[in-house]
C-alpha cells in the first residue's frame, strides 16, 4: 500500500521520496509547485530508477485530495506541504495559518474519512522557542515561538496530540528538524530558495559562486565559543532517512504518538561553517560581521539520543559532506 507524500517536490519531500523508493516503498506524491518545480519529479525517478504516481493538487482542495484517497489505498501520510519562510510568515500570517494549519486539518479529516491513521509530521526545532538548556531533548518545554511559521508547527503538534487523545488508534510521529542543509550527492535535487536566500548555507554557496557579493555574519557577540550563532546542521539525506525509520516504527507499533528530534547532536557556529566550507570546497567566502538578526537565538542543538534508541537512526554525514554537497548542487544547477 502506498505512502502519500504531500509537498513531495520540495527540498525535504524530494529527498525523502528518494529514500522511501530506495527502501522499496511505494509512494504517491502530491504537490502544487508553490515552492518547487515539476522537473524535480523526473530527477527523483532518475536517481532511483523507480516510478510513482503524481497529482498536481493543493492539499487544501478537499475534493481533489479525496480523489487521491479514492484512487489509491493510502497506508500512511508524510506531510511536507506547508510554507516555511520565517520572515515571510511575519508579513503574511493569515496565509501561513491557512496553508499550514487549515491544510493539515483538511488532510487529517480526509485521512480519517478513508480510515488512514498513520501520519508523520514535519515539525521544527523552533517549537522549543528560546532554549533553557542545550542540548534540547524531546522533554524540553515547547512554546514561546517567535514567528507565525513556527507557531503553525506548534499548533499542528497540539492538534495531533488532541487527535491522539480522542482516538488511540491513530499512529502518529512528530519529527522536529534542526537545520537541514546539503543536497543529494548526485547534484540532481537540492534546495531552491526563492529570491535572495535567508538561510546560511544557501547564502554561502551563492557568495562562493559570485551570485552574491558577501555574506553578512549576523553578530559575533553572542555567548558562544566564537561569538557567532550555533546551530545543529543536518544533511538533508540523513534527515530523509529518518523518515524511513519513523515509518518502520509506526508500522511496528500500530498505534501511539511519538516525538523525535532529527539532528546530529553537534552545534557548529557560523564561523565553523564558513571555515569548513572554504576548506572542503577550496572556495573563498567573503564576509563581514554585521548586527544581530532580530529574533535569532544564540545557540541551539539537539540531543539525538531518543531517535537513536527508539528508531535506530542517527545522522552519518559530516559538516564537510554538507558543504561539499551544497556546493556540488549549486555548481550543477547554476542559473544562466
Ligand atoms: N546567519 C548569518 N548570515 C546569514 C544567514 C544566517 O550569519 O546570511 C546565521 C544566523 O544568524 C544563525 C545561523 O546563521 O546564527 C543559521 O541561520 P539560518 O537562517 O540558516 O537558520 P535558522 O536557525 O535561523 O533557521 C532554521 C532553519 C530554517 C527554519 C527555521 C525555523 O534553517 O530553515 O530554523 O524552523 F525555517
Amino acid at each position: 500500500m502506498p505512502i502519500l507524500i504531500t509537498g513531495g517536490a520540495g527540498f525535504i519531500g524530494s529527498h525523502t521520496a528518494v529514500e522511501l523508493l530506495n527502501a522499496d516503498k511505494e509512494i504517491v506524491i502530491i504537490d502544487n509547485f508553490s515552492n518547487s518545480k515539476p522537473d524535480v519529479l523526473n530527477k527523483i525517478k532518475e536517481i532511483t530508477g523507480k516510478d510513482f504516481k503524481f497529482y498536481k493538487i493543493d492539499y487544501l482542495d478537499r475534493k481533489e485530495l479525496e480523489k487521491v484517497f479514492e484512487e489509491n489505498k493510502i497506508d500512511a501520510v508524510i506531510n511536507f506541504a506547508g510554507f516555511k519562510a520565517v520572515g515571510e510568515s511575519v508579513q503574511k500570517p493569515i496565509e501561513y495559518y491557512k496553508n499550514n494549519v487549515s491544510g493539515a486539518l483538511v488532510l487529517l479529516e480526509t485521512m480519517k474519512k478513508y480510515g488512514c491513521k498513520k501520519f508523520i509530521f514535519s515539525s521544527t526545532a523552533t517549537v522549543y522557542g528560546e532554549p533553557e538548556v542545550v542540548p534540547l531533548t524531546e522533554e524540553c518545554k515547547i512554546g514561546g515561538t517567535t514567528n507565525p511559521y513556527s507557531t503553525t508547527k506548534l499548533y499542528i503538534e497540539q492538534i495531533l496530540k488532541d487527535i491522539y487523545k480522542s482516538d488511540k488508534t491513530w499512529d502518529i510521529c512528530i519529527l522536529r528538524y534542526f537545520n537541514p542543509i546539503g543536497a543529494h550527492e548526485s547534484g540532481l535535487i537540492g534546495e531552491e530558495p526563492q529570491g535572495i536566500p535567508n538561510n546560511l548555507m544557501p547564502y554561502i554557496v551563492r557568495v562562493a559562486n559570485g551570485e552574491l557579493e558577501q555574506l553578512s555574519v549576523f553578530g559575533d557577540d553572542y555567548e558562544t565559543p566564537d561569538g557567532t550563532g550555533v546551530r545543529d546542521y543536518i544533511h538533508v539525506v540523513d534527515l530523509a532517512k529518518g523518515h524511513v525509520n519513523a515509518l518502520d516504527k509506526l508500522d511496528k507499533e500500530k498505534e501511539g504518538l511519538f516525538i523525535y528530534n532529527l539532528g546530529t547532536g553537534i552545534g557548529y557556529s557560523v564561523f565553523d561553517v564558513i571555515k569548513t566550507f572554504e576548506k572542503t570546497t577550496g572556495q573563498k567566502v567573503p564576509y563581514k560581521v554585521t548586527a544581530r538578526r532580530a529574533g535569532d537565538i544564540a545557540s541551539y542543538y539537539s540531543s539525538a539520543e531518543k531517535a537513536y534508541k527508539e528508531l535506530g537512526w542517527k545522522a552519518e554525514k559530516t559538516l564537510e559532506d554538507m558543504c561539499n554537497d551544497s556546493w556540488n548542487y549549486i555548481c550543477k544547477n547554476k542559473k544562466e
